[in-house]
């Protein structure tokens, strides 16, 4: 089993909240195609969370959670506005207030606010939500990369389902050196050297992570931004014969579902406009896209068959540059661990009962085979 939930990070507070996602930042929940008619339920970083989408189009976000016995809103009703509870009816509009009690006349309940919700930006195919804790609860402004809302980019999402915690994918895609192995035989990392030494350096909002000496011919960087939501970017050079536009750029984003398991939503991105666009969009459709999930499967494989405790029994030589940065992007972020430590002070006094409730309850990952080299046509 792929899981961080043991008894060394029961005991450790920070650890048991950065397993479950760090708050304050908006993460991508759901692609929109996923959001129609019906509410739908979903875990995100531990929430319960109803999502609806009303006549304009506009989807809300509630807490998964009626008011009156605690039954899921996702099972109930989409009046637009609100949803109503399927048990005895209550509704509840989009801010969390409760709107009509029909089984009771002027019921009190009616008009009291007693439903989190949570801030809710779509953007390119994908709903966003802001998962501020009692201190941030306005959220802060979404800039995502120009990639996802620029002109000169056509992009692709492609969301898959991770049997394991959201740290593991994080490590995964701030890992260019296994592009050079674990995809080795894929149609895009074949080339370069299969050993390099590394170097961090700073950006304006974040940090680039990269071989020395090696760029463009394989997995050879990785960049992650912090600009209201975590973000990674990564570039894969391609030969002329898969289109136009240069490097096949990705947007990635690990999102966490509890602590065992997670999404990840990659953008598969290319600088093309015009007719390059509509060639681009074609071929990536009918020839690339089974290729870049055959590429995906192989990362998911290899991360769900992880030791359990992973990250706590690791061998990083100093000697193995490669290593020195990668692992652990998400422990070292210092924003993100100023927020893990006053989390865990707040955490501690009121919620270690629900923490321990939790994790006993976690479902088993499973592994069934080994995936093929080829695996065209895979999809979610
Ligand atoms: S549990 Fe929702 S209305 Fe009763
Ligand atoms: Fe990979």
């Amino acid at each position: 089993m792929t899981s961080p939930a043991t008894s060394q990070h029961a005991a450790d507070p920070i650890q048991s909240y950065l397993d479950r996602g760090l708050r304050n930042y908006w993460y991508p929940v759901a692609p929109s195609w996923q959001v129609g008619d019906a509410p739908v339920g979903i875990t995100r970083l531990g929430d319960q969370i109803v999502l609806w989408r009303d006549k304009e189009g506009k989807v809300h976000a509630l807490e998964d959670r009626c008011p009156h016995r605690g039954a899921r809103l996702s099972l109930g009703w989409n009046l637009g506005g609100s949803v109503a509870c399927w048990y005895h009816g209550i509704e509840i509009n989009g801010g969390g207030t409760v709107t009509k009690v029909p089984a009771v006349s002027a019921c009190p309940l009616e008009g009291q606010k007693c439903v989190k919700s949570y801030p809710v930006e779509e953007h390119a195919g994908a709903i966003f939500l802001w998962f501020g804790d009692d201190a941030h609860k306005e959220p802060a402004p979404l800039r995502l990369p120009e990639e996802l809302v620029g002109d000169e980019y056509a992009s692709f999402l492609c969301m898959s389902n991770w049997k394991c915690n959201y740290q593991y994918a994080i490590d995964n895609v701030m890992d260019p050196m296994h592009g050079a192995y674990l995809h080795a035989t894929s149609h895009s990392m074949a080339e370069g050297d299969k050993q390099a030494d590394m170097r961090v350096r700073k950006t304006e909002t974040g940090l680039m992570f990269e071989k020395v000496g090696q760029r463009d011919v394989n997995f050879d960087w990785v960049e992650l931004g912090e600009t209201g939501c975590l973000w990674m970017r990564l570039a894969i050079p391609y030969k002329k014969k898969f289109g136009p536009g240069g490097n096949f750029g990705i947007i990635g984003f690990a999102v966490p579902v509890d602590e065992n398991n997670c999404q990840v939503y990659f953008w598969r991105t290319r600088k093309v406009q015009g007719w390059q666009r509509d060639a681009w969009r074609f071929m990536y459709r009918n020839r690339l896209e089974g290729l870049h999930w055959a590429v995906l499967e192989q990362d998911r494989y290899v991360l769900e068959s992880m030791a359990p405790n992973a990250r706590e029994h690791e061998f990083l030589s100093a000697r193995r540059r490669h290593d020195a940065s990668a692992p652990h992007v998400a422990s070292a972020c210092a924003t993100g661990l100023r927020r893990a430590r006053s989390a865990s002070r707040r955490s501690r006094a009121v919620g270690s009962n629900r923490l321990r409730a939790n994790r006993s309850s976690r479902p088993q990952p499973c592994i069934t085979t080994r995936p093929r080299r080829s695996m065209a046509g895979v999809s979610s």
